[in-house]
């Protein structure tokens, strides 16, 4: 990482001083910074091999027990795009073998899977996982699954929701059984970023890392009104990442070790995560002469852009935040809001909608028309069956 940014820093250096205009000089300090960003996202673990591998031991589970099918099992993608052809072939023509663990090894040598950073050190000819840490793409990337089904091309942003995060921290010597027990209660898809620090086991969906721009609350609570404040949340409290996290609100300070391996990788993370738009829906998702008639529905009988308004569907880019009773999914006791530092939720931005199901902060709803006839019930609007109908043809649409 540090070469590389060296020499990029050296790069603009040398761009600057031909006499561009301040303009491009300006974009290409952009450019370069959302470049470093999505290394950060990918492959920077901020040091938080201290806790997967010091404290929880993942190295020897995965070294000892988790071959590729047992990873793609739990949900663990491979970047097809790290893969030599040789290895390609080997997968494709079975003599590569996917239930030895030895393979997840050389995988992890590769730097093809997805969010997890191993060192590998080949003592007597034999590949040797020494150390393994995690990024934010383990959570907030997946694949296309263009080669096989977990194996394709990343798609950063897009919230992996076939990952199991409790289940594969399970998998610790170090976690005793009541805890695997909770950790395997949260389901694919789903984590607590909040059970390590009020003891409270409630998991809530892995959100999208895309289409944050303009939205000016972070989370599902607005905690952050920048992508940045969340980020070091969870590198620092989640992760395990090497630095300090502190909010007077929650209360809570959080120090891992003497070093700070996290402050200065922000500014980077976030202009990558902002330049990450939501995917369109692809040709053919939805019945456009209904989503025109859906949208109808949206702003009017429905009241729907009451709060999902503006180019995000969302009132949080106007740093607006409401009140527990205004998710229709609530109330829960303790509610996750209760949990957070502001005691709100935020109006779900809404663009991507198609791409990841299931919906509401607690994914209580599987589809989008689960979603409207929640709406329709709890708000008595009255909607015909075709309205809904066409709402969600709308909601696909965005
Ligand atoms: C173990 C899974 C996991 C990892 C790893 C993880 N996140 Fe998240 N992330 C979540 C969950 C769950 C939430 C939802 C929290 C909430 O809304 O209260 C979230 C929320 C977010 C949000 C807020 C999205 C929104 O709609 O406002 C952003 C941005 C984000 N994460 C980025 C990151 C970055 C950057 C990293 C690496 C530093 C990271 N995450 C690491 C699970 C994860
Ligand atoms: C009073 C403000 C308000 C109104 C009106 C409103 N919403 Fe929401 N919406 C929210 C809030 C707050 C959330 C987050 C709830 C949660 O997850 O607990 C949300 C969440 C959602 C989600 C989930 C998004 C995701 O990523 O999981 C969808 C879809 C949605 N609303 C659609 C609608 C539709 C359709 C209507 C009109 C029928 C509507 N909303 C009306 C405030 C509102």
């Amino acid at each position: 990482m540090r070469p590389m940014l060296v020499a990029t820093m050296g790069v603009l250096a040398f761009a600057g001083g031909c006499g561009g205009s301040d303009d491009d000089d300006a974009a290409a300090a952009q450019a370069a910074l959302v470049a470093q960003g999505k290394q950060i996202f990918r492959f920077e673990t901020f040091g938080d091999e201290a806790k997967w591998t010091d404290t929880l031991r993942m190295h020897e589970v995965i070294a000892a027990a988790v071959d590729p099918t047992t990873a793609l099992s739990v949900g663990l993608k491979v970047d097809v795009d790290a893969l030599p052809q040789a290895v390609k072939d080997g997968i494709a023509n079975h003599t590569i073998s996917l239930t030895d663990p030895a393979t997840t090894v050389a995988l992890l040598k590769l730097d093809a899977v997805v969010g997890l950073k191993g060192t590998v050190q080949t003592v007597a000819g034999v590949d040797q996982l020494q150390r393994v840490g995690t990024t934010c793409a383990l959570c907030h990337s997946t694949v296309d699954n263009s080669f096989a089904p977990g194996i394709g091309h990343r798609l950063d942003g897009w919230p992996n929701r076939d990952l199991n995060p409790g289940a594969i921290i399970a998998l610790s010597p170090a976690v005793d059984a009541a805890e695997k027990a909770r950790l395997n209660a949260w389901g694919a898809g789903r984590y607590d970023p909040r059970h390590n620090i009020d003891g409270l086991s409630k998991p809530v969906v892995i959100p999208p890392a895309y289409g944050l721009a303009g939205v000016q609350r972070i989370t599902a609570t607005g905690d952050g009104s920048e992508i940045a404040y969340w980020n070091r949340y969870v590198a620092v409290t989640q992760m395990g990442g090497l630095g300090t996290f502190s909010d007077a609100r929650l209360p809570l300070t959080v120090t891992n070790g003497s070093e700070d391996r996290v402050s200065d990788k922000l500014p980077a993370l976030q202009a990558y995560q902002l330049s990450l738009a939501a995917p369109a829906a692809p040709a053919g998702s939805f019945d456009a002469t209904a989503a025109t008639r859906g949208k109808a529905v949206f702003d009017g009988k429905g009241g729907c852009a009451a709060c999902h308004s503006g180019m995000a569907f969302t009132d949080a880019s106007n740093a607006v935040l409401h009140p527990v009773a205004d998710s229709v999914v609530e109330p829960e006791t303790p509610s996750y809001a209760a949990r957070s530092a502001t005691k709100m939720y935020r109006t779900s931005p809404l663009r991507g909608l198609w791409q990841h199901a299931p919906y509401f902060h607690d994914g209580s709803a599987a589809t989008l028309a689960d979603v409207v006839a929640v709406y329709n019930t709890k708000r008595s609007l009255g909607l015909s069956a075709q309205e809904a109908a066409d709402l969600v043809q709308y909601l696909k649409s965005l």
